[in-house]
C-alpha cells in the first residue's frame, strides 16, 4: 500500500483538469456487453476500477484494448456468463454487468459485489427490480444465478432511487423488444451519461435525468464513439483543495450545472465562483466561514461523495457546520481521521457537528474509503507542517494522477508507493 506526503500551507494557483467519470465509465464499459457492437469509449479514466472492469471485460469473452483514455470493446463474442467472486468483490459497480449479461445472453451468474466500506450496500432493489422483468433468481452458496428468457417490461417503482438500480434495469431492458418504465429513477448526471450513449448505439431510452425513465426495448444496436462526461466529484475536489489553501484556481472540464449544490456550500465559505463554459475560477478567502447545514440526498441533493470532503473543508472553516449524511450509514470514518489532524467534530448516528479550527496539524492518517482519503489529501494541504496519508490505493480507485495534478498548481505532495 502507497502514502502521500504532503507539505502543507502552500499557496495553490493555475489550471487543473478533471478526468472522465469513473461512474459514468464504469457502467457504460459494462453496457459494451449488452450492445455486443464495437464501441470505443473515449476520456475513460485511469483509475484501478476502471482495470477492474476491463478484467471482468475480458473473463467474459470482450476484445479489450486500452490506449491512454480511450478503451475499445468488442462484446460480440461472449464465452463466459459468470464473474467469479474474486472479481465481483473488487468494485460494487461489478453489480451492473447484471443487467448487461441479462441483456445480451439471458443469463448471468455473480455473487455479492464488494467497494468501499461505507454501509451495508445491499443489492435488494437490484434483484427485486430484477424478478419484476421475470428474471428467474436463484442464490445458493454465495452465487446468485439469474436467468431470463424474455425481459417482460412493464412499470418498477423503485422504493428508493438507487443509482446502481436504475442502471442495471436500464441495461436489462435496453434489448428487450418492449417497453419498461422505472418510477422514482435515480436523476443523477451519470444516468443521463448511460443513456445517452446507449442511444447513440441505437437505443430508445427517453426521460434519463428525471423521476421517469422510459425504455423502448430495441432489436439491435450499431457500434458507436462516446466520450464520457468530466468527473463532479474530482471537479469539486479540485475546488476543495483551492478552499482550504486560499488559493484562486481554474478547474477546466467541468459541467458547472451538475455542481450547484456543492457551489452554494463553497461560496457561504467565502468562496467566489466563476463560470465560463466548461471552466470555473473559484477565488478562495484567507478564513473560510462555516456554511449552511449539510445534508446528503440523491441528485440533485447534495451528493454523498462529497460529504468527506467538505468536512475537510468545514475543519477549517470558522464557525460550526453541521453535515447529515443520509444515503450511507457507515461514511463518517473520517472523522477519525481528520480529529488526529486537530480537527474538532462531534458525531452521533448520521449527524457530525464540525467547529472549525483555525490551522490542522499534519500527522500519519489512513484513508478508510474513497472520498475519506481524497478528503485527507484536501485537509493535509492546509495542514502545518508533514501529512502523510496511507492506503491510498483507495485514492486511485477514483482520482487519476492525483499528486502530479496537484503539484502542477503548487501543492506539494508526492506518492511513495510500497514495494
Ligand atoms: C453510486 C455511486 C456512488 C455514490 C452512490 C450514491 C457508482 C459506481 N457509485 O453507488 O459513488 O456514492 O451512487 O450517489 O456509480 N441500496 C439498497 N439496496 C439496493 C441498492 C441500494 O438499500 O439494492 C441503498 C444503498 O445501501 C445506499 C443507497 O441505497 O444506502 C444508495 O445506493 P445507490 O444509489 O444504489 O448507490 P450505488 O449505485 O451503489
Amino acid at each position: 500500500m502507497g502514502q502521500y506526503i504532503i507539505e502543507g500551507c502552500n499557496r495553490l494557483g493555475g489550471t487543473v483538469k478533471t478526468q472522465g467519470a469513473k461512474n459514468s465509465a464504469l457502467p457504460i464499459l459494462a453496457a459494451t456487453v449488452a450492445v455486443g457492437k464495437p464501441c470505443v469509449i473515449h476520456n475513460c479514466p485511469q483509475l484501478s476500477d476502471i482495470d477492474s472492469t476491463i478484467r471482468i471485460l475480458r473473463c467474459l469473452g470482450c476484445k479489450v484494448q486500452r490506449a491512454d483514455e480511450m478503451v475499445f470493446v468488442d462484446a460480440g463474442n461472449l464465452s463466459q456468463r459468470k464473474i467469479s467472486d474474486v472479481l465481483m468483490r473488487e468494485m460494487r459497480s461489478s453489480i451492473i454487468f447484471l443487467g448487461a449479461l441479462l441483456s445480451a445472453t439471458g443469463e448471468a451468474v455473480i455473487s455479492a459485489p464488494g467497494g468501499c466500506d461505507i454501509g451495508l450496500r445491499p443489492i435488494d432493489i437490484h434483484l427485486t427490480s430484477m424478478r419484476k422483468l421475470g428474471v428467474h433468481i436463484s442464490e445458493s452458496h454465495g452465487e446468485i444465478r439469474c436467468t431470463c428468457r424474455r425481459i417482460k417490461g412493464g412499470k418498477i417503482v423503485l422504493p428508493f432511487p438507487s443509482v446502481g438500480a436504475t442502471e442495471n434495469i436500464i441495461l436489462a431492458s435496453v434489448k428487450s423488444g418492449t417497453v419498461t418504465t422505472i418510477i422514482n429513477a435515480a436523476r443523477e448526471p451519470e444516468i443521463v451519461d448511460l443513456a445517452m450513449f446507449l442511444n447513440s448505439c441505437g437505443a430508445r431510452i427517453s426521460g434519463a435525468g428525471e423521476s421517469t425513465v422510459v425504455i423502448e426495448g430495441v432489436e439491435r444496436f450499431n457500434s458507436s464513439q462516446y466520450a464520457i462526461m468530466p468527473d463532479r466529484i474530482v471537479a469539486c475536489t479540485y475546488m476543495a483543495a483551492a478552499a482550504v489553501t486560499g488559493s484562486t484556481v481554474v478547474v477546466d472540464e467541468v459541467i458547472p450545472s451538475h455542481i450547484t449544490p456543492v457551489f452554494s456550500a463553497f461560496e457561504q465559505a467565502g468562496c467566489r465562483i466563476e463560470t465560463s463554459g466548461k471552466q470555473l475560477r473559484i477565488t478562495s478567502p484567507e478564513r473560510l466561514k462555516a456554511f449552511e447545514r449539510i445534508q446528503t440526498m440523491p441528485y440533485p441533493g447534495f451528493p454523498t461523495d462529497c460529504q468527506a470532503i467538505m468536512m475537510a473543508v468545514a475543519s477549517v472553516s470558522k464557525g460550526i457546520t453541521i453535515i447529515s449524511e443520509n444515503i450511507f450509514e457507515n461514511r463518517f470514518k473520517h472523522i477519525g481521521e481528520l480529529r488526529r489532524m486537530g480537527a474538532d467534530i462531534k458525531a452521533q448516528d448520521k449527524i457530525a457537528v464540525v467547529n472549525g479550527v483555525e490551522h490542522l496539524q499534519g500527522a500519519f492518517v489512513n484513508s478508510t474509503d474513497l472520498r475519506a482519503g481524497a478528503a485527507l489529501v484536501v485537509a493535509g494541504l492546509c495542514a502545518e507542517g508533514t501529512t502523510t496519508v496511507e492506503k491510498i490505493s483507495y485514492i486511485d480507485r477514483g482520482y487519476a494522477a492525483f499528486a502530479e495534478n496537484l503539484s502542477a498548481i503548487g501543492a506539494v505532495i508526492r506518492r511513495k508507493d510500497n514495494l
